[in-house]
Parts: structure tokens; C-alpha cells; sequence
């Protein structure tokens, strides 16, 4: 089948390869020239483990090509994909002028029937306003559907998550497009999940909002640990054997980040408010994130009594492991109050430095977790790793001015940091 996908960001060059890989004909298109050009040469614009290949692979197959006109792909394509930026505006909302410039664009290239598929988070309602635009800008009168097919992918994993997903949500509008949508995902293996446009777009956001929920729980959890000598990551495993709980997204660390739960969640708040709900305990999600990033802040200053002029050490630097994304990463956050309290930070990540060194340009990028030690008066573990939990930690003891170690992210045994000589502390136990 053919597949136009109009975005290649995150969102958009994972699905497009992934509906390639099962089969299909894709036409990813972006009107940045520079995307393009970059993944015509056979390169990949953004970081994500599996994907390089992937592409060649079905570039090669000949599944697989890119455009920077959307009449070409839009022409070329029955389901037209719509998995363009919703960055948020100064208050919070999302911005959706790229959605409808974009369904401008197909309303004015399409020449006979499509699928309009909105693929991008979206407040609830966006499918009507879409539905509006493209029939505005329908030059020639085509018959179309409007559809929501959320994604559900998570950075680091994206193509896992599309290939062998959990469910597939399918909003739509007409039989036409229900029996089309479930033809263009039958290869994939999932239950597939059918329902009106505005219930689909509402599971993206409930989904997202629900999974933060669980983990402002937990770190509002790991400050009653701390105060009463509980094991948070024991609680934690204790309650996620009931299978209505579930063990996932119950670790307790240094707060959520990235471009989609803190961006989603304030999306969300506002959409409700605009509804006429004020949902509080979002609201509540949210605070209790951004006081856990201070309360890291607040360990290392209670372990090093002054942080004016102290050298702290940060390990991992993008919001979580095996991405380059940095998009409001919690280290932004602790790095910048560690330096409005005075101190000079030395930080090193696997992969995301080239792009934090744009955020933060006024502090020291090492090589690796070695030199960040050198001569630091603590270190503050933020993202997980995987090269973090196989340190030598003798020699990143030895290297250290002073031994504090703060884990952000539980990865230590705090028995084991101790027997070491580490001043240690994790989050919630
Ligand atoms: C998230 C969702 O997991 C995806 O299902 C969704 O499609 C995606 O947002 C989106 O809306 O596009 P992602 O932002 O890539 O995916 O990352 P997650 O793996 O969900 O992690 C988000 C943040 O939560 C990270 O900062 C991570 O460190 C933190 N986290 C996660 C915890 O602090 N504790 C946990 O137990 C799990």
C-alpha cells in the first residue's frame, strides 16, 4: 500500500521506515530542505539505535524515498501521515500552525481519495479542525477520511515500539477507512483497537499523563522512604507484581523529561482547562517533577555543606539512555541551579553532547566518566547508561576530590557505594 508520512522528525522517519519494513511503499516528506538533503545522501538526522540501518535497507528495497514536496507525496499516496512538530507556545499550549499548514497543503494536491492520519500529539478535536481545513483547500473535490492513529513510541526503543506494539489505536471516521487502516497494519501482530477520532486522540493523552502519574508517585513515594527507611526500588518491585500495578514506570529517580511527557502534560492540563475541568492532579504531577530535580540539587548541597565554588560532576546529560535528545532533560534543570548556587560543573553523556553543548555552553565536556571524576567534590548521576553501571568505581573514587556520589537514578547498591568509601545517596532509600 502507499504510504505518504509528512514530518521526518522522531515520529515521522521511524513510522515511515517501519511501514517500509513491512511492506509498504513510503514517501516521507519535510519541507526542511536540509532533512532531506541529508537522508537523500543516506544519512539519518536524529539519533535513534536500529534506524540507520533500517533505512538503507529499505532505501535499497526501493520501499523507501524522500521529498521535500508534499504534493509529490501526497499525490503518490493513499494514507497521508501527519507527523509534524506540536511544539508548546509561552503558555504551554501546543502550537498546531505546522498541522494546518500542512493540511493545507493536501487539501490542495489531492486529486482523488486519501486518508488524512494525524500521527502527531494533538489536543483532542484537532481531527475537526483538520477536517475543516483540507475541505476548504479541496481544489479538486476529492472524497477523504480524517483519522487519529497515535503513536506510542518511546525514544531508544521507537522501532521495537512500532514493530511489535502493545496495541494500535485507530480513530476513525467511516467503515472505509476502518477496513483500510486495518489493512495497511495487518502485518503487524497487536490488538488493534477501533474508535471515534476524539477517543483515540484522548488514549495519547490519558495514556502519557497516567504513565507520569505513576512516576510522580514514586518519587513522591521516595521522599516518605527517605523519612521513614524504606527501600523505594523494594517498595517498588513489591507493588509491581500486583498485575493491576505493573513493575514498569515505577522507578523512582531524578524526574521525567524529554519533549513528550512534560510537553504533553502541560498540553493536557490546559485542554482540560479549556474543556471547563481543572485537573488538579496533573497539576500536582507536574510540581511534584520539578521539586524532584531540585531535590537532587538539594542532596548534593546537604552532602557538601556549600556548593559556592565546588566542582561537581554530572554523568548522562540526555533525558534518558540511548537517545541524543536533550529536550527539557532534567540535568538542564539541576546543571543550571547547580550554577546559580556557584558551583562549576565538568558532565559527560555517551551521545548527547554535541547538542547540550548548544543548551549549555558554559560548562566542561569530558571525555568520559573518568574525567569527569578528576578531581570533582561530587558526582551526580543523572541518566542511566548502560557504561555507568560498569565503572570502575575504585578509580573513579580515587580520581575524586571529595567522594560524594549522588545516584539520580538508583543504578548503585548503596551497601556496596558505602563499603567502597563513597559518601552515597540514591533517590528514596
Ligand atoms: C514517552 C512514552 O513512553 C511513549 O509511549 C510515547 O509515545 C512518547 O512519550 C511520546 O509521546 O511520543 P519517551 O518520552 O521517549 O516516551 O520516554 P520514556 O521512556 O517514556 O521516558 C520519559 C521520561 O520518564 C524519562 O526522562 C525517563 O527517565 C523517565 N522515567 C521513566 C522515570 O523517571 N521513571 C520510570 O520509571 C520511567
Amino acid at each position: 500500500m502507499k504510504v505518504c508520512m509528512i514530518g521526518t522528525g522522531y515520529v515521522g522517519l521511524v513510522s515511515g521506515t517501519c511501514f517500509a519494513e513491512i511492506g509498504h511503499e513510503v514517501i516521507c516528506v519535510d519541507n526542511d530542505t536540509s532533512k532531506i538533503d541529508i537522508l537523500k545522501k543516506g544519512g539519518i538526522p536524529i539519533y535513534e539505535p536500529g534506524l540507520d540501518e533500517l533505512v538503507k535497507k529499505n532505501v535499497q528495497a526501493g520501499r523507501l524515498s524522500f521529498t521535500s514536496d508534499t504534493g509529490e507525496g501526497v499525490d503518490k499516496s493513499q494514507f497521508v501521515f501527519i507527523a509534524v512538530g506540536t511544539p508548546p507556545k509561552d503558555n504551554g499550549e501546543p502550537d498546531l500552525s505546522s498541522i494546518e499548514q500542512v493540511a493545507i497543503e493536501i487539501g490542495a494536491a489531492m486529486r482523488d481519495y486519501k486518508i488524512i492520519i494525524e500521527k502527531s500529539t494533538v489536543p483532542v478535536q484537532t481531527g475537526q479542525w483538520v477536517r475543516m481545513v483540507v475541505e476548504r483547500f479541496n481544489k479538486h473535490g476529492s472524497e477523504f477520511d480524517v483519522a487519529s492513529n497515535p503513536e506510542f513510541l518511546r525514544e531508544g526503543s521507537a522501532i521495537n515500539d512500532f514493530l511489535f506494539p502493545d496495541r494500535i489505536v485507530l480513530g476513525v471516521e467511516s467503515k472505509r477507512a476502518e477496513e483500510k487502516l486495518l489493512e495497511l497494519y495487518r502485518p503487524i501482530e497487536a490488538p488493534k483497537i477501533v474508535t471515534d477520532i476524539a477517543s483515540a486522540e484522548l488514549i495519547k493523552h490519558a495514556s502519557n499523563s497516567f504513565l507520569s502519574t505513576k512516576i510522580s508517585f514514586m518519587n513522591a513515594l521516595s521522599v516518605i522512604c527517605e523519612k521513614s527507611g524504606a527501600d523505594v526500588t523494594k517498595v517498588a518491585e513489591g507493588m509491581g507484581l500486583d498485575k493491576r500495578i505493573g513493575r514498569d514506570f515505577l522507578n523512582a529517580g531524578a524526574g521525567f523529561g524529554g519533549f513528550c511527557f512534560p510537553k504533553d502534560l502541560k498540553a493536557f492540563i490546559g485542554i482540560s482547562a479549556k474543556l471547563g475541568y481543572d485537573f488538579r492532579l496533573l497539576k500536582e504531577v507536574e510540581n511534584i517533577n520539578d521539586e524532584q530535580m531540585q531535590r537532587v540539587v538539594k542532596k548534593v548541597e546537604e552532602l557538601l555543606w556549600n556548593l559556592r565554588d565546588k566542582k561537581i560532576g554530572v554523568l548522562g546529560l540526555a533525558f534518558k539512555p540511548n537517545t541524543d535528545d536533550m529536550r527539557f532533560a532534567p540535568s538542564i534543570t539541576i546543571i543550571n541551579r547547580l550554577i546559580d548556587e556557584g558551583a562549576t560543573i565538568k558532565a559527560y553523556d555517551p551521545v548527547s553532547m554535541k547538542r547540550a553543548k548548544k543548551i549549555m555552553p558554559n560548562i566542561t565536556y569530558c571525555e568520559n566518566a573518568y574525567d569527569v571524576a578528576a578531581d570533582v567534590d561530587a558526582i551526580i548521576l543523572v541518566t542511566e547508561w548502560s557504561e555507568f553501571g560498569k565503572m570502575d568505581l575504585q578509580k573513579v573514587k580515587k580520581a575524586m576530590r571529595q567522594p560524594v556520589f549522588v545516584d539520580g537514578r538508583n543504578v548503585f547498591e548503596p551497601e556496596k557505594m558505602k563499603k567502597l568509601g563513597f559518601i552515597y545517596s540514591g533517590i528514596g532509600r
